[in-house]
């Protein structure tokens, strides 16, 4: 591995790790200011870093192609593609929302999966923000640095994403999942001791990126914000559910089950929420499977394998599992007992491989902390 001192020629000031994240519940709500419970991996994006006296701005990944990336400070959004676009964005958002962000040297090394719907992108903009603000004294909370990574997202690098990746980066914490109103932010953490009720969470990392994707979620999105529109509401949030089968009638047939999915997605949330402040982690199983149904069914975002990971993982006698994050391939979640765990996973292979499908990449994930400085 390199590290700081060789590729930049001086000591670091600092360390500062952001992590990647699982949504427990909650799948495309945020866009429509919906309710998500998302938990942090113990996977984290790095940033190693160093003031410059200048305003240049010089970026180097672990995980790129060895050389590094010298950006001035006139960022502009066509000038930097591929990872660095991540990081630039960051100081880009920041500079333009009047923070005082000079040069830096930033080495990154993540080992958060890419492309796997765990919020890989959002690590890297959080451990940059945390750092940012660390070296220049910017003293920004985490939700606000949380908005700023968002931001740097949406308008820089062009990608229409909800603001849960990032506050989920930030302000996680280790034994929780993050109970966030996408709203207006206000949330609480609620206490997941998984461990504790001889439960695991088994993560199955398909491999599958459909390249549609991108086009697709911003689709999904524009579908949301016309259905709420016609509604006459701000956002879809305002549907409660039993106010559900009234407003899809005045709906045309396509909007409909984006409609029932984004309704009938917030109440999991609550439901969810409140089997966890009961004690009753079990009783998740159903809501994740559940889930997935109107992901797969209504949103239309799940794909044939993660049907088949969650198909096979119920029908071995986990207690539930839904995939995670935007779709079009990515991870599945899998709620199993502990005893069960490796039968489980084994199973879910087999009928990958039966499938003919590369073999999936699987771990359990322990829930973690946000965002913080390691040194
Ligand atoms: C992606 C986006 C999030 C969210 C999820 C779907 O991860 O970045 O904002 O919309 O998809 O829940």
């Amino acid at each position: 591995m390199t590290d700081f001192q060789s590729v930049f020629g001086a000591a670091p000031d600092g360390v500062w790790a952001a992590p990647g994240r699982v949504n427990l519940i909650g799948e495309h709500t945020d866009y429509n200011d919906g309710f998500v419970l998302p938990v942090a991996l113990p996977h984290t994006a790095k940033a190693t870093v160093r003031r410059r006296d200048d305003d240049l701005l010089r970026l180097y990944s672990e995980q790129g192609d060895g050389r590094i990336t010298e950006l001035k400070a006139d960022l502009e959004p066509a000038a930097v593609t591929g990872w660095a676009s991540y990081p630039a964005a960051v100081v880009w958002a920041l500079r333009q929302a009047g923070h005082p962000v000079g040069g830096l040297d930033v080495h990154i090394d993540s080992d958060v999966p890419g492309g796997a719907g765990l919020s890989s992108s959002a690590a890297l903009e959080c451990a940059v923000a945390a750092a940012c603000d660390g070296l220049f004294g910017l003293g920004l909370g985490p939700a606000e640095l949380a908005l700023l990574a968002q931001r740097a997202e949406n308008e820089f690098v062009g990608v229409p994403c909800g603001v849960m990746d990032q506050m989920a980066s930030m302000c996680c914490a280790e034994g929780r999942a993050l109970f966030l109103d996408t709203r207006d932010l206000s949330g609480r953490q609620v206490p997941l001791d998984l461990t504790g009720r001889g439960l695991r969470l088994l993560v199955v990392d398909t491999r599958v990126k459909h390249d549609l994707g991108d086009g697709a979620y911003a689709g999904l999105r524009a579908g949301c914000e016309r259905a709420a529109a016609l509604l006459d509401l701000p956002s879809l949030r305002e549907v409660r559910p039993a106010a559900l089968d009234g407003a899809l009638v005045q709906l045309p047939a396509e909007l409909r089950p984006l409609v029932r999915h984004v309704v009938t997605e917030n109440a999991r949330v609550e439901q969810a929420v409140a089997l966890l402040d009961a004690g009753d982690l079990a009783g998740l199983g159903p809501i994740l499977t559940a889930g997935h149904a109107s992901l797969r069914d209504d949103f239309r975002v799940s794909c044939p394998e993660t049907d088949l990971v969650v198909r096979a993982a119920v029908e071995a006698g986990a207690l539930g599992a839904r995939m995670t994050g935007g779709g079009f391939g990515g991870s599945v979640l899998v709620l199993v007992a502990e005893p069960e765990l490796e039968r489980i996973a084994s199973v879910v292979r087999a009928a990958f491989a039966a499938a003919g499908h590369a073999e999936p990449r699987t771990f359990t994930a322990v829930p973690s902390a946000g965002a913080r400085r390691l040194s």
